[in-house]
């Protein structure tokens, strides 16, 4: 699923993590010297690389929560999971301001401030394994180009009414899928050997997007688990998915395709 926050399909967030996961481990490690050796250009150091790493986390965190709330697929496996490594990412930010302020109180044992910052480490380490499976094995901002299937194809319509347009007839290539969000549904329209045909991007096994998949001979794929649909009605040709996506109906007509947004196929 494309990044909503990208640079030429290029996902911003993975790019700016590097600068607080390094900032913030930086810091532990001098104050860690520190203790050993009492040198304060040590922690001094530390200091400076701990306000860098909020500064970095603040700024890798707006990517990432774009990402969060439009390209994470709704009602997910990955949903649940991004949400986790958010909160995480967010209580950490926290932590680490609170011990940037208390090391401005020189009363306090250094020892504490050390220990809080052992677990800030824990905590990145955490949340840096959730990012990564969000990546990894949901494809959260992975761009793939398929064979055929052309580039990212999307589009917001707003409306109210039942019957939009949804594409020109000569848009879509065969076997290409465009997202459309439309009505608060997000919908695939395709273009398959025997026509268009329109399903909801919401696969029924953990909730993967299927725009994100590949499509040959009206099935579509799924990207997370394999799962495999027929394009036209909606039913389930290859598990672990048990049930079947939503079609809807759509209609070639004056050089353009317009979907029934709320005439599910049955
Ligand atoms: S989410 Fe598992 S196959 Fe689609």
């Amino acid at each position: 699923m494309r990044s909503k926050a990208n640079i030429k399909s290029h996902p911003l967030h993975p790019i700016l993590i590097c600068f607080p996961l390094a900032f913030f481990i930086g810091s532990f490690v001098f104050d860690i010297l520190f203790l050993f050796n009492q040198n304060p250009s040590f922690q001094n150091t530390a200091y400076h690389l701990n306000i860098a790493g909020v500064i970095g986390a603040v700024l890798a965190a707006v990517p990432g929560f774009v990402d969060f709330l439009y390209t994470v697929p709704p009602e997910s496996s990955a949903k649940k999971r991004a949400a986790k490594h958010g909160l995480l990412n967010t209580g950490n930010l926290l932590l680490f301001i609170a011990i940037v302020l208390l090391k401005r109180n020189t009363a306090l044992d250094y020892k504490i401030l050390v220990a809080m910052e052992a677990i800030g480490v824990i905590i990145l380490f955490i949340a840096g394994w959730l990012g990564g499976t969000l990546v990894y094995r949901n494809q959260i901002g992975v761009d793939p180009r398929y064979a055929d299937a052309g580039k990212w194809n999307e589009e917001y319509v707003n409306t109210n009414d039942n019957f939009i347009r949804v594409a020109a007839a000569n848009e879509l290539k065969l076997n290409q899928m465009k997202l459309v969000h439309a009505g608060g549904k997000r919908i695939i329209i395709a273009h398959s050997e025997k026509g268009y045909a329109a399903f909801s991007d919401h696969c029924t096994h953990k909730g993967g997007s299927l725009a994100g998949g590949a499509m040959i001979c009206g099935t579509v794929q799924c990207p997370w688990h394999g799962s495999q649909f027929n394009v036209h009605d909606g039913s389930v040709s290859a598990g672990p998915a048990k049930k079947g996506i939503e079609t809807y109906n759509v209609e070639e007509r004056d050089g353009a395709v317009f979907l029934h947004l709320k005439e599910i196929k049955k």
